[in-house]
């Protein structure tokens, strides 16, 4: 019998983000979950699963088979977008540091041809944010999740001029109008890691003044949010 794929919260938040389309593409696909998950539920009608490693190509085949999905699904080796040929409504890269997803966007993005993109990653959000501007999109959607003991951010992000100023992108944009109840919890983690890099800058042999200062508004800023969002 064919097998429901059921999703993480962090592959949820992706799941909920896609458009429904008749072609998406799942870059770094490894176990496939997602893309199983888009096609057995109906929001996807074809997809297209890419990955590195020919190890994680082997995770995605059995999903695929495992869940009857051969005939809806193209499984392709190779780097980031570099796989792809067709237009795709949908593209997702998901799991991987956000210099990866940076550089994938940054080296194929005459391969994105208008799809709306699905992006996470485990750190450096603000390259992430920084390859989106840089391609000549902008982010609509930025929504926070807590998985496996830690926060992640999922963003969605589609053609247009981006307007982020410096400081949306280091701490986010579409995130600050997120109705999720993970925002505060999120943006307190946030605070925290912030508090512990100021410290660190303040007992340096050599302290960076303008670093302090922005650490010390980003830090205010945070406040000024959280305190919004307890208020509502
Ligand atoms: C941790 S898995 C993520 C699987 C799934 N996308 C998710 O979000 O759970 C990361 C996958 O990305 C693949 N990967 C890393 N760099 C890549 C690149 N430049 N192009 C394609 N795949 C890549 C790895 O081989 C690995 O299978």
């Amino acid at each position: 019998m064919s097998r429901l794929i059921q999703l993480d919260a962090r592959l949820s938040l992706a799941y909920d983000l896609y458009d429904p389309c008749d072609l998406a593409a799942d870059i770094g696909t490894d176990h496939a979950h997602l893309p199983a998950a888009l096609l057995q539920r109906g929001r996807c009608q074809h997809m297209i699963l890419t990955d590195l490693s020919e190890s994680a190509l082997k995770n995605a085949r059995e999903t695929v088979i495992r869940c009857r999905l051969s005939d809806r699904t193209d499984l392709r080796a190779g780097n980031g977008l570099q796989p792809l040929e067709e237009t795709c409504g949908m593209i997702s890269i998901t799991g991987m540091g956000g210099r990866t997803v940076h550089d994938i966007l940054l080296e194929g993005a005459e391969k994105l041809k208008g799809a709306s993109l699905v992006l996470s990653a485990h750190t450096d959000l603000p390259l992430i944010r920084e390859a989106v501007c840089r391609i000549g999109y902008h982010l609509d959607r930025e929504e926070p999740c807590f998985c496996a003991g830690r926060y992640y951010l999922v963003l969605r992000a589609r053609p247009g001029v981006c307007s982020l100023t410096p400081r949306e992108l280091r701490l986010g944009g579409p995130l600050f109008e997120s109705q999720s109840s993970q925002l505060i919890p999120y943006l307190t983690r946030r605070r925290e890691v912030l508090q512990d890099k100021l410290r660190g800058l303040v007992s340096a042999d050599k302290p960076e003044e303008s670093l302090i200062a922005q650490v010390r508004d980003d830090i205010a800023f945070y406040d000024g949010m959280i305190g919004k969002g307890k208020e509502s």
